[in-house]
């Protein structure tokens, strides 16, 4: 068993977070600037950021949402459309504006109704983001009204993105937020040019979390939690050592009223704790001499960015999660929210 007390580790970076815009905005992006020193941001705003120019705006809009004295980098995507252009998008990563693009299947989730229709359209970006070494980061589920929600992400690896991986096998592609078993074995059977993002509520809960006992939709996200057979895959991929594995939270804020809702919106809010939540997990597999590659090492080095300098330290002590944190203005609930954490972030 590990007993260390106190971990320090190179800074973090989180490789998928949806900052939101607007009041919102303000309100949540200094919660990751405090944890991470970079951030991969999500571009599913409404209209979504699809243009290098919004792109520019948007990230314009983040850097003036973090705090004084924090350093703090917002890495920018390129949602991608049926009619996206793959010069646009080139000029975007040259011009430093987009550091990857990211690929909605429509309809699949949160703010993705503009998203691809079918992958056949954007051959041609996705063939010049393989030529100049653009990531393009997936969010893995089928749409098909046919194919059960709990199965969408495993029927998305054998229709969309295994034929994709063979025909492009030069393209950078994150899969992001893996939920699955059949998702960590699409990842390790895959060559160096795969790699893979995994939240900390995927770490921490299983669909019952979900659905027993009476229906919380704090607990809803997409991807679906599944069962807990994909739990534990997803636990021993991430503490494994491997380096296709990086943190990458998918933290989702929604207004408490519209996650408690007849229809209510999909997306945990998990930057407000997120490291400390990892680092629960890493401690329970008695793998927090992994946690730095995980965290730290292994997102730069898939996306051939430098390493952060310096550190933070987490220290070993209860920590008691709000039920709901302000942001700026709007209540929303954090994941934990009201129950006690192992780790600490020193400030
Ligand atoms: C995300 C959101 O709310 O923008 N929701 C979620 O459940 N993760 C969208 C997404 O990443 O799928
Ligand atoms: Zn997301």
């Amino acid at each position: 068993m590990a007993t260390e007390q106190i971990l320090t580790i190179r800074r973090p970076d989180d490789w998928h977070v949806h900052l939101r815009d607007g009041a919102i905005l303000a309100g949540v992006t200094p919660y990751t600037a405090r944890q991470f020193a970079r951030a991969i941001v999500m571009p599913n705003l409404s209209p979504p950021v699809t243009t290098v120019d919004a792109a520019r705006a948007y990230r314009d809009r983040v850097l003036t949402a973090v705090p004084k004295g924090i350093d703090f980098t917002p890495l920018m995507t390129c949602y991608l459309t049926d009619s996206t252009d793959p010069e646009d998008v080139a000029r975007g990563f040259d011009e430093g504006v987009f550091t990857a693009s990211k690929l909605y299947p429509a309809h699949a989730t949160t703010g993705s109704a503009h998203g691809v229709t079918d992958i056949a359209n954007i051959v041609p970006v996705l063939e010049r983001m393989a030529e100049i070494g653009m990531p393009l980061l997936v969010h893995g589920e089928v749409t098909d009204h046919d194919i059960d929600i709990f199965d969408r992400e495993a029927v998305f690896i054998e229709r969309t993105l295994a034929p994709l991986v063979a025909r492009l096998p030069e393209l950078k592609v994150v899969f992001e937020h893996i939920t699955t078993r059949q998702a960590v074995e699409f990842v390790e059977s895959a060559g160096d040019r795969v790699g893979a993002t995994i939240t900390p509520q995927h770490l921490h809960i299983n669909r019952n979390a979900m659905l027993v006992g009476g229906i919380r939709p704090h607990a809803y996200c997409l991807p679906v939690a599944k069962r807990e057979e994909h739990r534990l895959a997803l636990r021993k991929a991430a503490t494994s050592g491997s380096p296709k594995y990086f943190l990458g939270t998918d933290s989702a804020p929604h207004a408490v009223s519209a996650k408690e809702s007849a229809c209510g919106c999909a997306g945990i809010f998990n930057a407000p704790f997120a490291l400390e939540s990892y680092a629960t997990v890493f401690d329970e597999e008695s793998a927090l001499d992994r946690l730095e590659a995980f965290a730290s090492e292994n997102g730069p080095n898939f996306y051939g960015l430098p390493l952060n300098r310096g550190t933070v330290t987490l220290e070993r002590c209860d920590v008691e999660v709000p039920a709901t944190v302000d942001a700026n203005g709007t209540p929303i609930v954090p994941f934990h929210g009201g129950t006690k954490i192992g780790w600490k972030l020193r400030a």
